[in-house]
């Protein structure tokens, strides 16, 4: 598997980025610690939890309509694509599009979370024998190129980022990251895109909320993973989680907060933390057609296909090289 070997030569090794942005997240005001964190081996176990719950809609929901429309993808795509996946996590869904497309030259996953992605491509090597499977751990973020995958020539490429993971990434991010997807898919390239769309905030809070605690257990596995890794101490009991919606922003708002006045050790240094007071992990934006429209032009794509529900929950789109 490529390790980082596509992001830029003077980045630091993923431990020490860990440590730098969790030292600076906690020393800033307010606190605030990147979402892709979340995602260590324990995170991503927790995160296909999650897909499985009663009031986490999305996964669910994105799988129907890929289901239905994965054909009508194929037939936009054509045949000997190479399909690119932006976060594949479990490359579930990728099943639905690997089952349609014709002669997929090769499928690249990336991911952050490398031992996850490791077990995953074991299992579609298994279900897919003749398909190459190139998978990248990386920040998508930072990837300079993609990899050259032996046996094809200039390939032709369509990407795929499912799961709302759009929405973790605040709206300058999310234009950075189109424009980067546009950069490594080419002129040629397309991207199907997966979308949450706005709704009942009652029903978005559940799917953040959900009674089972899974979605808090997840939150919470970043304060045991610097345990873990960066020789913390965070007494677990002493944290909740909390996620509301913020109809202003149009987004779910992800934050760990203190029950109590306590000072904790992370990697040497020492931080206070007041009753109440929060550490910001993670947002979920939920789009309408009109924000996919303008991301999407920002990114240098244009929309020309969108398949939706029947509820009008979530929404799978189409987007070509502008
Ligand atoms: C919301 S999950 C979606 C997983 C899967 N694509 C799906 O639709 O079920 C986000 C995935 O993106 C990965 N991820 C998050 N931030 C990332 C980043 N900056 N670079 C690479 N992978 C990232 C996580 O490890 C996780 O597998």
């Amino acid at each position: 598997m490529q390790r980082n070997l596509n992001v830029k030569a003077d980045r630091p090794s993923p431990e020490r980025e860990f440590e730098a942005s969790v030292l600076h997240g906690l020393s800033r005001r307010p606190r605030a610690i990147p979402a892709k964190f979340l995602y260590d081996a324990q995170g991503s176990a927790l995160f296909d939890a999650i897909c499985e719950l009663p009031e986490y809609y999305l996964t669910r929901t994105e799988i129907s309509i890929l289901r239905e429309c994965a054909p009508q993808i194929a037939a936009l795509a054509g045949p000997a694509r190479q399909l690119i996946e932006f976060g594949s996590g479990s490359s579930v869904k990728t099943r639905l599009l690997l089952d349609s497309m014709e002669k997929v030259s090769a499928y690249v996953p990336i991911d952050i979370s490398g031992e996850h992605l490791e077990a995953t491509c074991r299992r579609l090597r298994g279900d897919y024998p003749s398909l190459t499977v190139v998978p990248v751990c990386a920040d998508y973020m930072e990837l300079q190129d993609l990899p050259w995958v032996p046996g094809t020539g200039a390939p032709s490429r369509l990407g795929f980022f499912p799961g709302s993971t759009i929405g973790n990434l605040e709206p300058a991010d999310a234009r950075a990251f189109l424009q980067k997807a546009r950069q490594l898919l080419g002129d040629e390239g397309a991207l199907v895109l997966g979308a949450d769309l706005k709704k009942d905030p009652g029903m978005l809070h559940a799917a953040y909320n959900d009674s089972a605690g899974v979605t808090a257990a997840f939150s919470l596995n970043l304060l045991r993973r610097m345990n873990r890794e960066l020789n913390a101490n965070f007494d677990i009991d002493g944290f909740e989680h909390e996620a509301f919606y913020n109809g202003g922003a149009g987004r779910i708002e992800i934050y760990i907060r203190s029950l109590r006045p306590q000072t904790v050790a992370v990697a040497g240094q020492r931080f206070f933390f007041d009753a109440g007071e929060r550490v910001h992990t993670e947002y979920s934006y939920k789009y309408d057609l009109g924000d996919i429209d303008s991301l999407a032009a920002q990114g240098g794509f244009a929309r020309v296909r969108t398949w939706t529900d029947p509820d009008r929950l979530f929404s799978v789109h189409y987007l070509v090289a502008a």
